[in-house]
């Protein structure tokens, strides 16, 4: 498919500015023997974020990549900043994990007048506004929502009790996977009236965070029996609260989440957690493969979802020498 910028031709024609974003497309990629290519992480607080980051640098040299890798250290400001700064070193192409829905918007629609093609991994944006084969290619990631009923699927049918009163430590407010990791577990957890949410609140997806959050709580609820955490940094955290809490997670409180790491692995081998689903970090090798396919004239589906295991205590051994 030869992929032109449609803007061009609709200034031609003098047509109005909502018929010119309508008919947008993402900026074409030529085909060439390197690229500089563009990678901005958000933050590099937890071993996810590391082993993301790790993957694009893996990537480089075997795909020819010249990568500009960026940290915002947490702040969306920054991140659209570190874009703005990709765009003027001349990158070819973005890889974008955007660490918000709306706030990272400015960078997709900036690298797309600059006509730089632009992916985004693991996380999006609020799709009312920007959208896939419109502002930017396609979007690379696993499917959150899925994540959250997966984890709610599995308490129903694993739970022992009579009664699940949960706490739910979410995500970074206004992100994707925290947005979709409630949705798909509130929604489906709800269905079954065992279960009650008492608290739910954010931990931004840090295991510090996750830690104090819990404590305070706990306090609150201390009847809770059931902490389901968006993320596995915040799961280890809440364990270390409801130990130091004097409660024994894995026997009297049963702790699930989502991602797959390593101390996550351990603690279910250890008894301590009941669950996590995978959610992968390693994007370097989807990334180039996507690129050279859409380079190369290819159709790129506006989502190349990727699948995520499960892991419990029946595969977490076997697993645990491959996680980050
Ligand atoms: O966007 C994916 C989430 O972001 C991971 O679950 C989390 O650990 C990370 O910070």
């Amino acid at each position: 498919m030869k992929r032109r910028i449609l803007m061009g031709t609709a200034i031609a024609f003098g047509l109005g500015l909502t018929t010119m974003s309508a008919m947008a497309e993402p900026p074409p990629l030529a085909q060439k023997e390197r690229y500089k290519v563009g990678f901005s992480q958000m933050e590099s607080n937890n071993p996810w974020r590391i082993a993301e980051t790790k993957s694009f640098h893996d990537t480089a040299e075997a795909c020819n990549w010249d990568l500009i890798a960026t940290d915002a250290a947490g702040s969306a400001a920054k991140q659209v900043a570190d874009v703005d700064s990709m765009i003027a070193q001349g990158i070819d192409v973005l890889f974008l994990p955007p660490r918000e829905e709306k706030p990272l918007i400015p960078a997709v629609m900036k690298a797309q007048a600059a006509g730089i093609p632009t992916f985004l991994v693991d996380r999006s944006v609020d799709p009312n506004v920007a959208k896939a084969g419109e502002h930017y290619v396609s979007f690379l990631g696993s499917d959150f929502i899925d994540q959250g009923k997966r984890v709610a699927e599995w308490v129903i049918e694993n739970f022992e009790g009579d009664k699940g009163i949960i706490v739910e430590l979410e995500g970074t407010t206004g992100s994707s996977p925290a947005n979709d990791r409630k949705s798909g577990f509130d929604d489906n957890i709800l269905k079954d009236d065992r279960f009650e949410i008492v608290a739910s609140q954010t931990g931004d997806f840090a295991r510090d965070m996750g830690r104090q959050v819990m404590e305070t709580l706990l306090q609150a609820h201390p009847d809770v029996n059931i902490v389901y955490a968006h993320n596995d940094e915040m799961a280890i955290g809440a364990i270390q609260a409801l130990e130091l809490a004097g409660r024994k997670p894995g026997e009297d409180v049963l702790v699930v989440s989502i991602d797959g790491t390593r101390d996550a692995l351990q603690a279910i081998i250890d008894g301590k957690m009941g669950v996590t689903v995978e959610s992968s970090p390693f994007f370097g090798p989807l990334a180039c493969e996507i690129m050279g396919k859409y380079a190369a004239g290819e159709s790129i589906p506006p989502w190349v979802k990727v699948e995520d295991r499960i892991f419990t205590k029946d595969n977490a051994a076997d697993h645990i020498d491959e996680a980050y």
